[in-house]
């Protein structure tokens, strides 16, 4: 883990809400694995003072370039939105503990909700090189917060749903778990909790393991001040897992869903 000060290339709005940002950060493009995140400082002064946690979204190792996928949400991430190309970023990372990629070649479902599809992109091309067999599900309240920037349709098969019907099928994501149905090696999913929730009751009464990337709030990002701390599952007791640290991916069964 490294705390660098890297090039902007280029900021792109992708769709309404959604920005894509290209950084110049080789020794992060080297190291990074999907899952795994990086805490940006948004600003050089004071305000706001926390970095803000964002998925490494894409890498290319040789070009030394990393990408992250920017939803707006409030100060920080529009300020991220307004950074121009050749300005620096302060970028810790990376950070966590990514999704686990198994060698033997298998059949994975990957489930996104909202901006939850950033950090699935970069699994999605790992698990193609292994020549696994791919389904994607993505899914958002509206056709404008579908994350359209990521196009996985030339890696795997993908189904879009929205709550309003503005895109794809209407209804939750959890929706098309039926249309998906298969014989799954491994589901992967980032999104909101209560998908998650909803998605570890069908993968549990299905027999599929299933790993999730939390998205919890956090602070220092490094172990130190409990503000990520997740009630887990432990030895038939409940223990507190620092996401930042021991996540954010964890394995659906670990998690403690009804809090
Ligand atoms: C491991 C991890 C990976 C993430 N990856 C991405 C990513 O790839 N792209 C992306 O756009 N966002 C990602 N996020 C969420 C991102 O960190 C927050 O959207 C961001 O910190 C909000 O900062 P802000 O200053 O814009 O908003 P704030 O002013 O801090 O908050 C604005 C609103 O966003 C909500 N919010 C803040 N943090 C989170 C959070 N972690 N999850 C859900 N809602 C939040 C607040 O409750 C509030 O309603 C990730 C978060 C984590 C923990
Ligand atoms: S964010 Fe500080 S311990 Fe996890």
């Amino acid at each position: 883990m490294e705390c660098n000060k890297v090039e902007i290339l280029a900021v792109k709005a992708v769709s309404q809400h959604y920005y894509l940002l290209t950084l110049m950060a080789p020794r992060l493009a080297r190291s990074v694995r999907p899952g795994q995140f990086v805490q940006v400082r948004v600003a050089d002064g004071l305000d706001p003072l926390l970095r803000r946690p964002f998925s490494v979204h894409d890498w290319d190792a040789k070009q030394g370039t990393v990408a992250l996928l920017v939803q707006v949400r409030g100060k920080g991430s529009k300020m991220l939105a307004d950074k121009r190309p050749g300005e620096r970023l302060d970028v810790l990372g990376p950070l966590g503990r990514g999704f686990e990629i198994s060698e033997t070649k298998g059949r994975a479902l990957l489930v996104g909700g909202g901006i939850g599809a950033a950090p699935l992109w970069s699994l999605a091309r790992q698990l193609k090189d292994k020549t696994w067999d791919l389904t994607v599900l993505l899914g958002a309240s509206a056709d404008s917060l579908l994350v359209k920037a990521v196009d996985f349709s030339h890696l795997a098969n993908t189904i879009i749903a929205t709550d309003d019907g503005s895109a794809g099928i209407k209804g939750k994501i959890t929706k098309l778990l039926p249309l998906a149905a298969s014989d799954y090696n491994q589901v992967y999913a980032c999104g909101p909790k209560p998908m998650l929730a909803a998605l570890a009751v069908w993968t549990k009464a299905a027999g599929f393991p299933l790993q999730v990337s939390l998205d919890e709030v956090m602070a220092c990002g490094m172990g130190v001040c409990l503000g990520c701390a997740q009630p887990v599952k432990h030895n038939k007791s409940v223990n507190y897992a620092k996401v930042c640290t021991q996540g954010p991916v964890f394995d659906a069964d670990e998690v403690v869903w009804n809090e």
